[in-house]
């Protein structure tokens, strides 16, 4: 993580993958709940966006919803695309894969906001097989557990690391 962290009174972390309907919004739901379990509700601000705006304005797939409902995560968030403002709000910028860095970079306005950009796949410490959070949206409900089972995994490195840089 190059951006530079230490002091901020709140972190803002943006979660982004291509919809904004699977990916991303689980991200949100799973990092909300540690964050609230931890007691951290004060220091950190999440949010997500799509890099494609076509599901603007809806819930989170339902597939993704139901199977983070066993999970008990109520996932409400709301899609929408990622916007220039974003590099400016937000402290760190997370992508899901390769693609939404790419698609993230080609938007940064600066270095200095390139370097807000990080992979979650640089998180998974127990599935060693990925380096990053797979597009569920043509997969079965298998699909839908990995990204789950990756996004816990991911988020418990990721809030380690956020709260010592912090
Ligand atoms: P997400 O999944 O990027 O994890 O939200 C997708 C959602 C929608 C589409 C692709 C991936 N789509 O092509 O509409």
């Amino acid at each position: 993580m190059k951006a530079s962290l230490k002091g901020k009174e709140k972190v803002n972390v943006l979660f982004v993958c291509l919809g904004n309907i699977c990916r991303s919004p689980a991200a949100q739901g799973v990092m909300q709940r540690m964050i609230d379990e931890r007691g951290l509700g004060d220091r950190f601000y999440l949010d997500s966006a799509g890099t494609y705006g076509g599901h603007a304005g809806e819930l989170p797939d339902r597939r993704m919803r139901v199977h983070a409902q066993r999970r008990g995560y109520n996932l409400t968030h709301r899609s929408r695309r990622v916007t220039g403002q974003d590099f400016e709000d937000f402290d760190v910028i997370v992508a899901m894969d390769s693609s939404n860095r790419y698609n993230l970079q080609e938007m940064a306005a600066s270095v200095e906001e390139a370097g807000k950009i990080i992979m979650m796949g640089d998180y998974i410490r127990h599935y060693q097989h990925y380096d990053h959070i797979p597009d569920p949206y043509y997969e079965g409900a298998e699909g839908f557990e990995l990204v789950l089972n990756l996004l816990e995994d991911a988020c418990e490195a990721l809030l380690e690391e956020l709260v010592q840089a912090n």
